[in-house]
């Protein structure tokens, strides 16, 4: 279960949530693993109060490069210096907002590998996509072009993420119904790649709940979710979590 902050959070506030996230998380069982995706001026902060704790840390996105005159970005191994664990890459807001290919998000993950890091790779449809046909043609070209950069053993290594675009922060999340179908074909592309598709966690993303959590972490392959605003409250985060806890019982 990943808390995806973007771009919230300031450093009194966060010190607070950090903290009962790191307290709770303890007493997550059944093999719930936390983490949260900060904004970089903040991993320091997450290293300091969260480094004796369960909760692992990350960051939203990362360079496809590893170091050079690119103004503003931040190398894998950088954030490798303060003990990041996760790289969220392609999220959809990145797709749209800076235009970044499938191929380009095939290289930043292959960097966040290179300096030992896990990518949470994150694809998903438009609502124009979706009912123009179904979401596995757009789902299968951003898949692709990841998996295709990459050995088996690579694949292995790495997180996918489906966000349907139009679930994100409307409050509208996709059907467990709907999520399962797409997830299941993520795993059939997995298993294409000679890779062992059952180690690879698919998580849910867009519009996570309290409310909502429990009937799609039901679903078989539906592994966990990457979450929004619902990380952003310790206590929703928390429920999201048990109800993670209570379906893998
Ligand atoms: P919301 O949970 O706010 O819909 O955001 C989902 C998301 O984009 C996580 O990466």
């Amino acid at each position: 279960m990943v808390g995806n902050w973007k771009m919230h959070g300031r450093i009194k506030e966060n010190a607070a949530l950090l903290t009962e996230v790191a307290a709770w998380a303890s007493a997550l069982q059944n093999d719930v693993h936390v983490g949260v995706c900060v904004p970089c001026p903040y991993l320091a902060q997450s290293q300091a109060l969260l480094s004796e704790s369960v909760v692992r840390w990350g960051i939203q996105d990362v360079s496809a490069h590893t170091h050079g005159a690119y103004t503003g970005e931040v190398a894998a191994e950088m954030a490798a210096d303060f003990g990041v664990t996760y790289v969220i890459v392609g999220h959809s807001e990145r797709r749209a907002y800076h235009r970044e290919s499938p191929e380009l998000v095939a290289e930043k993950a292959r960097r966040a590998l290179d300096a030992r890091l896990t990518p949470i790779v994150c694809v998903g449809e438009t609502l124009e996509q979706r009912e123009l046909g179904s979401p596995e043609r757009v789902i299968a070209e951003q898949l692709d072009a990841v998996l295709d950069a990459m050995t088996a053993e690579q694949v292995a290594s790495i997180v996918i993420a489906y966000e349907p675009v139009w679930a994100i922060g409307t409050g509208k999340s996709a059907t467990a119904e709907q999520a399962q179908d797409v997830h299941a074909f993520v795993r059939s592309k997995l298993a294409k790649t000679g890779a062992a598709a059952d180690v690879v966690p698919v998580l849910y993303g867009g519009s996570v709940k309290p409310e909502n959590a429990q009937e799609l972490f039901a679903q078989q392959d539906i592994d966990g979710g990457l979450i929004g605003g619902a990380s952003l409250k310790s206590k929703d985060f928390l429920a999201i979590c048990q109800a993670a806890q209570t379906v893998l019982q």
